[in-house]
């Protein structure tokens, strides 16, 4: 493996597929969809080959049951969603090179083909097993609905193929006192014939796997991982339902009410939303430096119920299209996969101290989020009061705090008072004349803060990286007020002319620093310094097809802006405008009137 800190490396970067069934929340993006963003950003500053993809996860009982409720079918609700999803995650200035869905063509054969990759190997065998049937028609009772009490945590309405509190994945025969959603009676086992996997096949390879890890994952995921391994069994990776991609298996095919498990063709997403990308970038080949070379890695991003998918399923999938398992085996036709470099899971957000619910509305939607505040406030939250290592409640007071302190009070008013207070002296950025110890000081130690934030965003330790970017920024206010240039306008020209492109230069590679967290606010720092054109990039949506096809939106991007880590010396002369409010403060009554809102939706 080439050295992590060698430029011009190979890195997938995969934030988990939001279920097409509703808008998202900002709990959601703090756990798979933010933290990928920034890990992503910088990684491209720093000169590796990033590739981010990722999309709308559409099938399954979750589509299907928001669909009955909502009336539409399942593919109406997935194309509605799919859509919202987009715009959410684009506003969020996620910069995804591919924002795709599983509904492609592209992806059910890649699914397709990674099953009967599993299958020639043996990896995944026919076994018979009991189904559920309604007493009172005699018809299969889909997956969906049928409902009971989880084995593994007690929640009482634990669905059939998985439990929404825990997060494990059931059968519908694990169930504790099943009973029929539609109603209610007892659903009736009878023998059917599944497709089952593997997984205690995968045991051991997983095992030293996941010891390899040690020291590098976050301990969390990394225990919770190991201890799963207690408990491998065969699980069944075919459902009881017409929604999903079909058994690539004769006498299977054809079938309207069989398909394979959700979870099974969601993982392969990021593996065909790779393909898709390298299909219309023009390379077809391309996805396979991130997949294939033994030196590219690959970082997973999600929130903790997600665990199990990624750092079990997912690597035991890949093993056996390889070969790798217990029963041998070769390599698929697209060869031999890489398995996850690091499976990055965040805790739970909760809110005002209730766990987020769309259903009983303890919910902020990033639409409306994005309605009311600047996309960067709430990245910024994330990333210093995020749930990296425990759950954590977000409250609009420490949001309003945050903002008002931490991004208005000193990175904006940092920027605000030395690029005014130059604009309206100078007019321009000055030179510097020779430079006092406290002067070097502080650009030794803006310089010096790009080796510490660099190497904690490059373990996704967020809230050290922005704890020491924004320490280089309240150095630098210090400095100023120490300095003081306002008190040398007619005494000493000169060393406030030093004095002020110290402070730039520092507000420079300040706005270097915080572009992984506050990617928009850097571009308007860049711009304000004299740069123009794309600093790191903005995602877009645009509407692709697969030939002749529906039309559907993807979210994609270019993102090789000027923005590379590390401190570039700012230009003398360089003109210099009075500059706008970087952030805007928020009232304190904000948190009150947020705080009601949601007990006037809630109960
Ligand atoms: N849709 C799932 C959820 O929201 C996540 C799928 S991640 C993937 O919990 F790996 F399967 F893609
Ligand atoms: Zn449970």
């Amino acid at each position: 493996m080439s050295s992590p800190t060698q430029p011009g490396r190979h890195i997938l970067a995969a934030p988990a597929w939001p279920y097409a069934n509703g808008p998202r929340h900002i709990g959601h993006v703090s756990g798979f969809g933010l933290p990928c963003d920034m890990f992503s950003r910088y990684q491209r500053m720093a000169g590796n080959k990033v590739l981010m993809v990722s999309g709308t996860d559409e099938h399954g009982t979750p589509i299907q049951v928001q669909a009955d409720a909502e009336g539409v079918t399942a593919r109406e609700l997935a194309d509605r969603y799919n859509r919202v999803i987009a715009e959410d995650l684009a506003g969020l200035n996620m910069s995804y090179d591919l924002f795709t869905r599983t509904t492609t063509r592209n992806h059910y054969a890649i699914t397709q083909e990674i099953f009967l990759g599993l299958f020639r190997n043996g990896y995944i065998f026919p076994r018979t097993t009991l189904g559920a049937i309604s007493p009172s028609t005699g018809r299969t009772l889909p997956d969906r609905y049928i409902e009971g009490t989880c084995p593994i945590c007690g929640y009482d309405s634990a669905r059939g193929d998985q439990c929404d509190n825990c997060g494990n994945q059931l059968d519908p025969v694990d169930l504790i006192s099943p009973r029929s959603r539609i109603n209610g009676e007892t659903p009736q086992f009878v023998e059917e014939e599944h497709f089952f996997f593997d997984l205690p096949a995968f045991a051991d390879v997983l095992g030293g796997w996941l010891q390899s890890k040690s020291g590098q994952w976050r301990p969390n995921v990394l225990k919770f991982s190991l201890n799963l391994l207690n408990d491998l069994k065969p699980r069944s990776y075919t459902r009881d339902l017409d929604w999903g991609v079909p058994v690539p298996l004769d006498g299977w095919r054809d079938r309207p009410d069989k398909r394979i498990y959700v979870w099974f063709d969601a993982v392969v997403g990021y593996l065909s939303a790779s393909i898709e990308w390298a299909q219309r970038s023009g390379d077809p080949d391309a996805w396979r430096a991130w997949w294939q070379s033994p030196d590219a890695e690959s970082y997973y991003f999600m929130g903790k119920d997600n665990i199990v998918f990624h750092s079990e399923i997912w690597p035991a999938m890949l093993l056996g299209y390889n070969g790798q398992g217990d029963k041998g085996g070769t390599p698929g036709a697209l060869g031999a996969l890489n398995l996850p470099t690091e499976i990055v899971s965040s805790e739970y957000l909760t809110m005002e101290g209730k766990k987020f619910s769309s259903s009983r509305n303890v919910v902020i939607y990033v639409r409306d989020f994005l309605e009311r505040y600047d996309v960067d406030a709430l990245r910024y939250y994330v990333a210093v009061a995020g749930p990296e290592n425990q759950d954590t409640d977000f409250t609009w007071s420490e949001f309003v705090r945050r903002n008002n302190d931490e991004l208005v009070a000193t990175w904006g008013n940092l920027v605000n008072r030395s690029v005014s207070f130059a604009a309206r002296n100078i007019g321009s950025i000055p030179a510097a004349g020779e430079l006092t110890a406290a002067d070097a000081e502080l650009l030794a130690r803006s310089r010096q803060a790009f080796a510490t934030v660099g190497a904690n965003l490059a373990r996704s330790r967020f809230k050290l990286a922005t704890g020491d970017a924004m320490r280089t920024v309240a150095e630098a206010n210090k400095y100023i007020s120490e300095q003081a240039p306002w008190k040398l306008r007619e005494s000493d020209p000169a060393r406030m002319r030093t004095i002020l492109h110290v402070a730039l230069q520092v507000v420079d590679d300040a706005k270097t620093l915080l572009t992984p967290f506050l990617p928009g606010s850097s571009q308007r720092v860049f711009e304000m310094l004299g740069g123009s054109g794309d600093w790191s990039g903005t995602p877009e949506i645009r509407e692709v097809d697969e030939e002749g096809g529906p039309s559907y939106p993807v979210i994609t991007g270019r993102y090789e802006g000027a923005a590379r880590w590390e401190s570039r010396p700012i230009q003398p002369g360089t003109p210099l405008e009075m500059p706008a409010p970087l952030f805007t403060k928020l009232a304190p009554s904000v948190a009150d009137e947020e705080v009601a809102r949601l007990r006037e939706s809630g109960h």
